[in-house]
């Protein structure tokens, strides 16, 4: 089998695609080599021309990617049934990146109760900044979420099960709603894994993970800077141009120079041909 060309709708099972979906063999090696690098080198001008232009797919500087990250993102994008997603640093980057990239002043979140501190503090402490206001809910009904909807909600977030609570939540409820309404959800499946729960089959369009847990197998690791944002398949939905349209170059710099600064364009003067757009 070819690890590259491993078909996403393959029916292999996902303890298969968890081990099959492998970055390309340089010296027929067993196990992936860890890329401890910060940057690669070019063929020649041309190639690297071609790599800053995104006319040519490519690694040029591991924030960007990294055949290690980029396998880490592919294996959880196949496993949780998404289109596309970038690495962070840690699992709370990847929460915060979620958060800040999709929302701006004057927008409102819809959060179960029940989520791990780290989010809470976002929410009450670092989105009320930018005037990102939430309300909580214990969200065991429809009924719950439906009146928390105010004109100005953009998202639902949710833990299923939460951390430490273990609260469950019924996702196929809480997808519908939001898919009817126009409301992004926003799952943190960091406790279940693609393994044991796709929220994205329920209709969720984003899935965050913090890789210390359940995702290493041990939830003993450390392993930066593999912890992962993940977005869903509709490219048509807002949060798709702000984040899977700036591939290569989804690096945590990249989103928030975009989200907290507004910049809506960089010029390299070096590389006149590289003009990223946001
Ligand atoms: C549910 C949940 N989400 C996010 C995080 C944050 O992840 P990290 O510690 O990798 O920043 C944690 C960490 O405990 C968690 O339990």
């Amino acid at each position: 089998m070819n690890d590259q060309n491993l078909d996403r709708q393959s029916s292999l099972h996902p303890e298969t695609l968890a081990i099959r979906i492998q970055q390309k063999r340089g010296e027929r090696e067993h196990s992936v080599p860890l890329y401890m690098t910060s940057s690669f080198v070019f063929d020649d001008a041309e190639q690297a021309r071609a790599m800053f232009a995104d006319e040519i797919q490519g690694n040029i500087y591991t924030r960007f990617s990294n055949p290690n990250v980029n396998e880490f993102i592919e294996k959880l994008t196949v496993l949780e049934l998404a289109e596309d997603g970038i690495g962070t640093a840690s699992g709370m980057s990847a929460v915060f990146t979620g958060m800040a990239a999709l929302l701006k002043s004057g927008d409102h979140i819809v959060a179960a109760r029940s989520v791990f501190g780290s989010t809470h503090q976002i929410l009450v402490k670092i989105l009320p900044k930018w005037g990102i206001t939430h309300t909580y809910i214990e969200g065991s009904t429809r009924e719950e979420w439906e009146n928390a909807i105010q004109p100005n909600t953009k998202m639902f977030f949710l833990e299923t099960p939460s951390n430490p609570g273990l609260q469950l939540y019924d996702l196929e409820m809480i997808g519908k709603l939001a898919n009817e309404k126009g409301i992004i959800l926003n799952v943190d499946n960091c406790f279940a894994t693609p393994i044991i729960q796709q929220p994205m089959k329920y209709g969720a369009h984003l899935v965050t993970h913090s890789a210390t847990k359940f995702i290493d197998g041990t939830k003993m690791r450390l392993i930066p800077p593999y912890q992962t944002v993940i977005f869903a398949a509709d490219t048509s939905h807002e949060f798709a141009s702000n984040l899977i349209l700036d591939r290569p170059h989804p690096g945590l710099g990249t989103t928030l120079r975009q989200v907290l600064m507004g910049i809506k364009s960089t010029i390299y003067p070096e590389f006149p041909v590289f003009h990223s757009i946001y």
